[in-house]
């Protein structure tokens, strides 16, 4: 039932850093109540966070198991499901079995899983995205690009700097690679802005030693993503979703900092975003190990309130969210509106429908054994212990 809200956040067992709403007028969303990102209407606040799935062929060709998985996440309740970022050029390749959005060719097979998602009742929104720098060479032609010849904080190869022409050349792509899942019938798309990728590259002065209008400068290293996100509204239209991942803060050296992370937020509504999903980290520092209790969950929450502060954008969090009465506390206290899960969702694809008949965590024990080992095909629940 909505109610009305006056009050201090706690959550019984772990105390929320105190947050006084002022929220009189207004009705408290729970979990299973519908939401909207831009035109898009939401059936309830869960979402699948982009995880990438690795099911496609070495040609970036979506496979069957990738639909089946989307209409078996769709069917298991979540409102809407982004799918594991999928890449806008062939220079821009994260790893082998990675989905493409780089060629119209691609654009039937990419139907498929609209189609699976859309029949078992669910959205779906694909997340865009250049590796830059973290490109390994065996899933790329040449070498791999970045703002500047600063190696990846994985130790990966030093990359090549880009200069105006390939610059202009991604961002075009981006725009590209949203025109594609617009015409197979994706629901939306996000752009991936996070987690050392190249956009959150180009935000992070550790990797942008730029001296031009692309660095140098915070407004000059935001222009990047800046240019992206003009691209694909140009290309897309202006009703047609367009969600950003971004790293709010980079948890490295002379990186990005929140207040940093801020600034870039206070632009994106300017810049056509409709919804902004909170993250962080480069390196892999994104994905936190043992999510075992509730202490450890919501690592992002402290910086989706700092976003809560600087936009009226609908905010998802994500980041170890785990149980349900947390999550519809972080709803209530107004810091976020949707609340997104990977892991999880890995080994519960109809964790929602789960929640719905009483489940209050989910089963997944946050090992990070859900990657493919090298030479396996897709994502899986590892978990040795796991009996289900
Ligand atoms: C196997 C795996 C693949 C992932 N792939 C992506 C991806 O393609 N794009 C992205 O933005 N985040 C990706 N992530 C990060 C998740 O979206 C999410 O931000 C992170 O796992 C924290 O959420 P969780 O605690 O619910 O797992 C991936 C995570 C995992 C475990």
């Amino acid at each position: 039932m909505p109610c009305r809200v006056l009050y201090s956040v706690s959550t019984g067992a772990v105390q929320l850093p105190p947050k006084t709403l002022h929220l009189e007028d207004t009705t408290v969303p729970t979990l299973f109540e519908p939401g909207s990102i831009g035109k898009l209407e939401v059936k309830n606040r869960l979402i699948r966070s982009a995880t990438a799935e690795r099911m496609s062929d070495l040609d970036g060709r979506p496979e069957k198991p990738l639909a089946d998985l989307f209409g078996e996440l769709a069917r298991g309740g979540v409102g809407l499901i982004i799918t594991g970022h999928c890449y806008v050029h062939d220079g821009g390749r994260c790893h082998l079995n990675m989905t493409g959005a780089h060629r119209d060719d691609l654009i039937p097979d990419l139907e498929t899983l609209a189609d699976a998602v859309h029949d078992g009742g669910g959205l779906l929104v694909m997340q865009i995205n250049h590796g830059g720098r973290e490109c390994p060479e065996n899933a790329i032609p040449g070498p791999p690009v970045a703002p500047s010849p600063v190696p990846s904080t994985k130790g990966k190869p030093r990359p090549d700097e880009l200069n105006e022409e390939g610059i202009k050349e991604i961002i075009a792509a981006f725009g590209d690679a949203a025109g594609r899942a617009q015409a197979a019938g994706f629901d939306g798309v996000q752009i991936h802005a996070a987690h050392g990728y190249l956009i959150s590259q180009f935000n992070s002065p550790a990797a942008n030693w730029r001296k031009d209008r692309w660095g140098s400068t915070p407004a000059g290293r935001m222009r990047f993503l800046e240019e992206v996100a003009a691209a694909v509204r140009d290309r897309v239209g202006d009703d047609y979703p367009v969600l950003t991942k971004l790293g709010m803060e980079d948890y490295v050296r002379d990186g990005l900092t929140l207040k940093d992370g801020a600034e870039i937020v206070r632009h994106l509504a300017d810049w056509g975003i409709d919804a902004l999903e909170v993250s962080g980290g480069i390196g892999g520092t994104s994905v936190r190990k043992d999510i075992l209790q509730l202490e450890d969950e919501g690592y992002y929450l402290d910086a989706a309130r700092v976003a809560r502060d600087t936009t009226d954008l609908p905010i998802i969090l994500v980041g170890g969210m785990r149980s349900k009465q947390l999550m519809e506390r972080i709803l209530e206290e107004g810091t976020a509106d949707f609340i997104s899960m990977s892991r999880p969702l890995i080994r519960e694809p109809d964790l929602p429908k789960r929640f719905l008949e009483g489940q209050e965590r989910p089963a997944c024990i946050s090992c990070n054994r859900c990657w493919p080992p090298p030479g396996e095909y897709g994502i899986a629940c590892r978990d040795p212990n796991k009996e289900d």
